[in-house]
Formats: C-alpha cells, sequence, structure tokens
C-alpha cells in the first residue's frame, strides 16, 4: 500500500477548494473532503476533483444505527471515492453493515477505515467525557481490532498509535494519521499530534494534514515538506 500525504482540505465552498488546488499547479495531491465541505457543496465536488485526478478520502465519520449507515453507504459508493469511513464507537455490527453497504454492482468498493479516537481528544478528555478509562494506545487498538473483525481495510488514529496498531493488527491494516503538524506550526484543538517525520518513524500509512499546509504562507511548499519528511 502506498504512503500518501491527504491534505484536509477544510474550506467552505468548491471556489475556495479550487482557488487553493491550484497553487499546486500541475500536481494533483490526494485530498480529503470533509463535513464543511460535502455540505456545502455535496457530491459535486466529489465529482470535480475526481475528475481533475484527484484521489479522494471522503471524511464523514459516519455513526449511526447499522441500517440506517449501511443504506448511506451504499448511496455514497455511487460515488468514486478512494477512502470512507464510520465511527469505530457505533459497533462492529454497524461496520459490517457499511462494509455491505459500501460494495458496487461490479464488487469494487472504496477503502473503508474506522475512527478510533479522535485526534483532538485527550487521555483526561476520553476519561473525563467518554468514560473510558483505559489508556489511549489500548482502547484504539481494542477499537481496531473490532474494525479488523468487521473487515475493515484499517484505523483512522494519531500517529503515536500507529505502532500499538500495527504491532497488534498486522502491518497491512491501515493507519491513517491526522494529528500531524510540521515543526513550529500551532497544535490548534489537536492533541495527539506528531510531525510528519516523526508519522513516518513510527510506521503511519497516510498522514492527513490540514491546517500546517492550508494555513501556510506557501501551502504547495509546506505540502512538499510533509511529502519530504514523510515518504522522502
Ligand atoms: O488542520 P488539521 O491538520 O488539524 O486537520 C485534521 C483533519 O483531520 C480535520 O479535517 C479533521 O476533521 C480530521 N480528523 C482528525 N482526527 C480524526 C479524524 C479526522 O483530526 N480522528
Amino acid at each position: 500500500m502506498g504512503k500518501d500525504v491527504i491534505i484536509a482540505c477544510d474550506f467552505s465552498s468548491g471556489q475556495e477548494t479550487m482557488e487553493f488546488l491550484e497553487q499546486f499547479g500541475e500536481k494533483r495531491p490526494y485530498v480529503k473532503i470533509g463535513m464543511e465541505l460535502f455540505y456545502a457543496e455535496g457530491p459535486a465536488i466529489v465529482r470535480q476533483l475526481k475528475e481533475r485526478g484527484h484521489k479522494v478520502f471522503l471524511d464523514l465519520k459516519l455513526h449511526d444505527i447499522p441500517n440506517t449507515v449501511g443504506r448511506a453507504m451504499k448511496v455514497l459508493s455511487r460515488m468514486d471515492v478512494d477512502m470512507c469511513n464510520v465511527h469505530a464507537a457505533g459497533t462492529k455490527k454497524m461496520m459490517e453493515a457499511a462494509l455491505k453497504g459500501l460494495i458496487r454492482e461490479d464488487g469494487s468498493r472504496p477503502l473503508l477505515i474506522a475512527v478510533t479516537q479522535l485526534t483532538s481528544t485527550s487521555q483526561e478528555q476520553m476519561e473525563q467525557d467518554i468514560l473510558i478509562g483505559r489508556p489511549m494506545e489500548e482502547v484504539v487498538a481494542a477499537y481496531g481490532q473490532r474494525a479488523k473483525e468487521a473487515g475493515l481495510d484499517g484505523v483512522v488514529c494519531s500517529p503515536l498509535e500507529a505502532p500499538a496498531v500495527h504491532g497488534q493488527l498486522g502491518a497491512e491494516f491501515l493507519t491513517v494519521t491526522p494529528g500531524v503538524r510540521l515543526a513550529g506550526d500551532a497544535a490548534g484543538d489537536q492533541q495527539r499530534i506528531t510531525t510528519p517525520a516523526r508519522a513516518r518513524e513510527l510506521g503511519s500509512d497516510y498522514i492527513v494534514v490540514g491546517r500546517s499546509i492550508t494555513a501556510a504562507d506557501d501551502p504547495a511548499a509546506a505540502y512538499d515538506r510533509c511529502l519530504q519528511e514523510f515518504i522522502g
């Protein structure tokens, strides 16, 4: 599985997204469409980015009853996305329904990964707000185990947890890791963060980088730096 840097296009319109991507010239980075952009533009933005030649991770983090998620995934499967996700907290049954819904008529499907604990959640917040009193690494690996049993391809977690996930669930089980900052950039609301270089050492498969690229003075240069540090 090829390692890559995925840019989180957390913008509120297609126009803003296209203007941002124009700064990358001929390059077609792997992009992530999250709730903000998808709620603003709908499936059209996916088509537009795919037509332009980008790989697309549709990050809608579904979390509902199995029937609802399965049916929603069936609709999402019509879009030519490369990766999409659910919350592992929705249970193994929900993840199984998601996977089933995602399989297209020709048998193909996008990668499906499960969010374990958001990278904005600290150990303390997990204990106090979500009432989970176990170490973060253990929680992430246990959620990953459930996702693997459901047939998913990997998890979303912090790079800090990638070694535990790969150690327990195998090198092939993907770790898609947000919570990445170029050295010197502000953490913002993220809690469990590393640099792209450290994410590489820890064995992340894909790093998801938002503000370190989107808020940089020169986004294309920041992207190149991420690629250089993460892939070499
Ligand atoms: O700007 P920043 O690099 O923090 O953006 C990270 C992106 O990854 C955001 O779009 C956020 O929604 C997403 N994400 C995350 N933590 C997760 C899953 C997704 O930060 N566990």
